[in-house]
């Protein structure tokens, strides 16, 4: 496996939208060791998630992991989760202000309405298919991911611009509300 070099905000590749994967392309040995390279990359960085536009690849493909992230304390355990084509929707109207940082956007943290309960449909990494309930902020680092997909970054999300902190200064001075409010959020609605 091989880290790859992530790219930051400003890359046109963060802008475009990455495409379907199909059925044969993902059983490519090529595919194949990219999901691995993005696993590989995404715990090198210390990410929480990667998508693929992030290593310069179009196709529609993240990664989520989180286990005792040292960026993100207060983020619920995810178990690895590789996906492919994947398709979130809103199992209702709630959204929640969410704190969010990304690899491609160094120093830069903002928060982000995001939605706290989602249904996320994918392939796994062998092609078979998955229907899982995202909840709390763990439904927040998916919707971020396939933004990603989209050629959208959580900058444009943000719609208060004056929530933009560096992530010393949200050590400083912000960190310890937040991180009551997403714990209050998790204890409320899983994750
Ligand atoms: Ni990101």
């Amino acid at each position: 496996m091989t880290v790859l070099p992530i790219v930051s905000v400003g890359d046109p590749v963060l802008r475009e939208r990455a495409r379907e994967v199909t059925p044969e392309e993902l059983r490519s040995p090529r595919t194949q060791q990219l999901i691995d390279d993005m696993i590989e990359t995404m715990r090198a960085a210390g990410g929480a998630g990667l998508a693929a536009n992030q290593v310069g690849a179009l196709l529609r493909i993240f990664v989520v992991e989180i286990s005792g992230n040292p960026r993100y304390p207060y983020k619920p355990e995810v178990p690895l989760t590789v996906a492919v084509n994947p398709a979130i929707e809103p199992l209702d109207d709630e959204t929640a202000a969410i704190n969010e940082g990304c690899l491609s956007v160094p120093g830069l943290r903002g928060e982000v309405d995001r939605h706290v309960r989602v249904r996320v449909r994918r392939l796994d990494r062998d092609g078979a298919p998955r229907d899982e309930t995202r909840l709390g902020l763990t439904a927040g680092t998916f919707q971020h991911e396939l933004d990603h997909l989209d050629g959208v970054l959580f900058l444009d999300r943000v719609r208060d611009p004056r929530t933009f902190t560096t992530w010393e200064q949200f050590e400083r001075h912000h960190r310890d509300a937040f991180v009551a409010r997403a714990e209050a959020l998790t204890a409320r609605v899983g994750s």
